[in-house]
């Protein structure tokens, strides 16, 4: 596994440590331009060639990879280069299969700018791009160098990607335990907010914080289930929890106004309560852990319904069936049974799994 560090403050040090750890012949930061002013300071006096990366879902395509790609090229990248991806999931994601393509893959290093990308996206060497035909079909594992999380990068972040970053979260909650989700319902709104991070960094108790402990549970959580399964034969897949009606949520939404966009976690958040129907459904979750999942969505300012109009049932069912997981028009789902425990159910009808969604959204 990558060497991982999260705290607050240590970004520009830690940068030039590797740097010297790891002797790269020359090195490329790749920056989201939403996160350039706020990482702007920790890059500048460090031996490397800043470059402008993408931003957002929109961009992450095989067309952006590609051209990235070029411009290190002509910039003098080699074998022996390290590529720094800083930003947001979409972005990493995109530098990432730039680095685990370009001359067959070059080392690279991860720095998260997102709650979304400290929490999930920035760990476990998954990199991708999206295809017109579904979310990152095109894609490789290439374990980072290291994954870095510095809190203090979070102060430009708007509150709609907070919220974002607190879907993948609770999904890692839902794989802990019962431990990880109380502490979700002890915490507050303010907790997860750019004024919580004035209070981390000045000093004393800021271990304690709900943000920090938080993000370690959702590190350890994806942690300990790539290192069993860092090519998803198996137990990885328990990470897409929510994640098949998260997916088809996100995209529909992505083709009506942009009003009722739908970032990533929230399309999760809504994607764990059509999973949690679908196995209460089935017998194999207690209607309390509906109740509890749903009270502590709405608890962390994540949306319970779907504001846009759910596509027809033809068409949901395709964009259903454009998850990578599907098979031969069968699903493969991913349900929570109960507090840190999931099951994995195959060839599941796209129909149900489609009716399910409607019943809990429609
Ligand atoms: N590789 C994986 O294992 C994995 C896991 C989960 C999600 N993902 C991917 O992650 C993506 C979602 O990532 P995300 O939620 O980070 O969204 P994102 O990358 O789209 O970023 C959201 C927005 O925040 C901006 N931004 C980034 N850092 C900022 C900062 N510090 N201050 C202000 N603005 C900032 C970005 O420019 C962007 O506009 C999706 O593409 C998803 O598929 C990948
Ligand atoms: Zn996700």
């Amino acid at each position: 596994m990558s060497r991982h560090k999260l705290g607050s403050g240590f970004l520009a040090s830690a940068l030039a440590r590797e740097i010297r750890r790891l002797k790269p012949s020359s090195v490329f930061a790749v920056v989201d331009p939403g996160a350039k002013a706020i990482t702007e300071s920790a890059l500048q006096n460090l031996p490397c060639v800043v470059m402008r990366g993408t931003r957002g879902e929109r961009l992450k395509t095989p067309e952006a990879a590609a051209q990235l790609t070029q411009k290190m090229v002509r910039k003098g990248l080699d074998r022996q280069s390290l590529v720094i991806a800083v930003g947001g999931g979409a972005s990493t994601d995109l530098t990432g299969f730039a680095a685990a393509t370009a001359l067959r893959g070059v080392r690279w290093g991860v720095v998260s700018t997102t709650l979304l990308s400290m929490a999930d996206a920035g760990l476990g060497g998954k990199t991708a791009v999206n295809l017109p035909e579904g979310k990152n079909l095109m894609g490789a594992f290439h374990m980072p160098e290291f994954v870095f999380a510095d809190l203090a990068t979070l102060e430009t972040l708007p509150s709609t990607e907070w919220t974002s970053g607190l879907g993948e979260i609770l999904k890692a909650a839902m794989l802990s335990g019962t431990a990880a989700l109380s502490r979700l319902e002890a915490a507050q709104a303010s907790d997860f907010s750019p004024e919580i991070l004035g209070r981390i960094q000045s000093g004393p108790g800021s271990e304690k914080s709900a943000l920090l402990q938080t993000l370690q549970m959702s590190v350890r959580v994806k942690k300990k289930i790539v290192e069993l399964d860092p090519l998803e034969s198996g137990l990885r897949k328990t990470l897409n929890l929510g994640h098949t009606f998260g997916h088809a949520l996100e995209t529909a939404a992505a083709q009506q106004a942009a009003s009722k966009r739908l970032s990533h976690g929230s399309a999760v958040a809504l994607g764990l309560l059509c999973a949690l129907r679908f196995a209460v459904e089935a017998g194999l979750a207690a209607p309390t852990y509906y109740e509890r999942i749903l009270a502590l969505t709405e608890h962390l300012g994540l949306p319970t319904q779907f504001q846009g109009r759910l596509p027809a049932p033809n068409e949901l069912r395709r964009l259903l069936k454009h998850d990578k997981k599907a098979l031969g028009g069968k699903l493969d789902l991913i349900l929570p049974t109960r507090p840190g425990a999931v099951e994995m159910i195959e060839g599941i009808r796209v129909g149900q799994v489609e009716r399910v969604l409607r019943r809990e959204l429609g």
